[in-house]
């Protein structure tokens, strides 16, 4: 099966931000566009919207001028949805409503030929759901672009249950020959990214809501450690509150209120309270000109200890070792399994977090997990009231002899990273083995719709099989709502690799 005729038209139905961005992402690619707006003169300004980016497109040199004049000699707004009669494919990117959206494709149907590709842009809504007022439901699938469509490669194509097979491959071919990424993905709740995301912010405005640190911290954390190209708070005031509890509400509520999704009580006092973000100048942080800028809480600087005591396998911080030497402190190996954690010279333990909290153990600082210790230059610490002042300041001060900025957090188990990490690690299991996609396209749609650094599968093979299970497992024992109770596929995957390493 190959990718539309580009000689055939493609029309966009709904001109506004995602419809201008899809059609020019066709138009480029070299199909004729029409383009539909049941707002009388939407689609004229949205022609001319599209032309001006064309404009600046050739002035950045990405598009050269003849192209450009092709482009626009192609692009022709339309009249009624009668002018979209000959169209061999329709992408629709209109109010996000069930019966708007049905009753548009009833009406196309009419229309269009039998052989025209009928594709929806929802993002909350089940593409089965709008099929099902389709005489032919098998032609309709979900084209799930992302805002903005003509920069960001990623395209979801979702398959709804009445979906031919035909039409996702076409659908998957075309957005290809477009210059995008597709990623197949069946019709569930959030598809692939709005599910999988979630516990990035949800996990954020939990640490938050805990009281264990404020969002320039946690943001800091999830950056300079995560390795995350921004942080939960910074970027949903960057998309907006509004728009990101709604996504958080609809995937939560389309679980049937599965609490892995529940949203958080601190986003929604900011949406009733019309902090939406940078759109209104005010989210989690203040964008006023005049508002200090909010800093995260940096520790004061502290005595690195002149050595440490490595017990047991530090797992995923194991090149922490060598990152200790360099910098000076010698490291002596215990070469008895007694877990893994670096004993410091005040007789107090360094423990990577594991989903537990410090108050549990005596005289204990817990680090959050980074995505590479090297490149890290901001590690979370956690101590409880039971950790002795003279542990944590070691710790604090041989984080600052590797080069890195320390916050000290709340006691809060899973700590920022590792929570955050857990869960999307998990996530990604379940709906692979819900078979809403595979390894590679769930890898892939993390980093190319929500940048994150790493896909959940490279992520959970660097942090060894059953890392995220254990940690999940111990959150779990502390909040047994089942927010944290891993998934039936990663116990299964993590003692799959137990038996496999001969460890249990
Ligand atoms: N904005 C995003 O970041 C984003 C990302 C991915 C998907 N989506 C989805 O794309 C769709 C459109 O979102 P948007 O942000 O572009 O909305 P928008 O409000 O910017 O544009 C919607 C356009 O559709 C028109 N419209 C409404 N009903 C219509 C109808 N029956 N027939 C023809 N035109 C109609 C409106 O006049 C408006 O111009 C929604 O389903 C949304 O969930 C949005």
């Amino acid at each position: 099966m190959t990718a539309l005729d580009l000689s055939r038209p493609v029309a966009v139905v709904g001109t506004g931000t995602m419809g201008q961005g899809i059609a020019q992402v066709a138009l480029v690619a070299g199909h004729p566009v029409r383009l539909y707006d049941a707002v009388p003169g939407r689609a004229d300004a949205a022609a001319e919207a599209i032309g001006a980016r064309l404009d600046r497109l050739v002035e950045k040199d990405r598009l050269t001028g003849a192209d450009r004049d092709a482009a626009r000699a192609r692009l022709q707004p339309a009249g009624s949805l009668a002018d979209l009669a000959d169209c061999v494919l329709v992408v629709e990117a209109v109010l996000e409503q069930l019966d708007v959206k049905q009753q548009l494709f009833r009406d196309l149907e009419d229309i269009v030929e039998d052989d025209c590709l009928l594709a929806t842009n929802t993002s909350s809504l089940s593409v089965t759901a709008i099929g099902g007022a389709l005489r032919n439901p098998g032609r309709l699938v979900g084209l799930h672009f992302f805002n903005p469509a003509p920069l960001l490669p990623l395209v979801e194509v979702v398959s709804g249950y009445a979906s031919d097979f035909s039409s996702a491959t076409r659908a998957y071919e075309t957005a290809r020959a477009w210059g995008k990424t597709p990623v197949a993905c069946a019709d569930t709740p959030g598809f692939i990214v709005n599910r999988i995301a979630r516990p990035f912010y949800a996990e954020a405005f939990a640490v938050y809501e805990a009281q264990a640190a404020d969002p320039a911290t946690i943001d800091a954390v999830l950056r300079e450690s995560g390795g995350f190209r921004m942080g939960a708070f910074e970027l949903t005031d960057l998309i907006g509150q509004d728009v990101n509890e709604s996504v958080t509400h609809s995937v939560w509520q389309s679980f049937f209120q599965d609490v892995r999704f529940t949203p958080s009580l601190a986003q929604r006092r900011l949406v009733e309270s019309g902090r939406l973000g940078r759109k209104t100048g005010h989210g989690w942080y203040d964008y006023a000109d005049d508002a200090e800028r909010s800093e995260p809480h940096t520790a004061e600087k502290a005595q690195a200890p002149a050595y440490v005591v490595a017990e047991g396998d530090l797992g995923p911080a194991s090149e922490l070792l060598a990152l200790i030497r360099e910098a000076g402190i010698q490291v002596r190996e215990d070469e008895e399994d007694h877990g893994t954690r670096l004993v410091l010279p005040s007789g107090g333990q360094l423990v990577l977090a594991d989903g537990q909290t410090s108050v549990e153990f005596r005289d204990v600082v817990y680090f959050d997990l980074a995505l590479d210790y090297r490149k890290a230059t901001r590690i979370a610490l956690s101590a409880s009231q039971d950790t002795a002042p003279q542990t944590l300041s070691e710790a604090v001060g041989l984080f600052q002899a590797l080069g890195k900025d320390v916050s000290v957090i709340g006691d809060v188990p899973g700590m920022i990273v590792a929570r955050t990490v857990a869960r999307i690690v998990d996530l990604a299991h379940d709906a692979v083995a819900k078979g809403v996609a595979t390894e590679e396209d769930i890898d892939t749609a993390m980093r190319l719709g929500v940048n994150y650094p790493l896909g959940p599968f490279e992520w959970s093979r660097r942090l060894g099989r059953s890392w995220a299970c254990s940690v999940l497992d111990d959150l779990h024992q502390r909040d047994p709502s089942g927010r944290y109770a891993p998934s039936l596929a990663l116990y299964r995957h993590a003692y799959a690799s137990e038996k496999r390493d001969g460890t249990s």
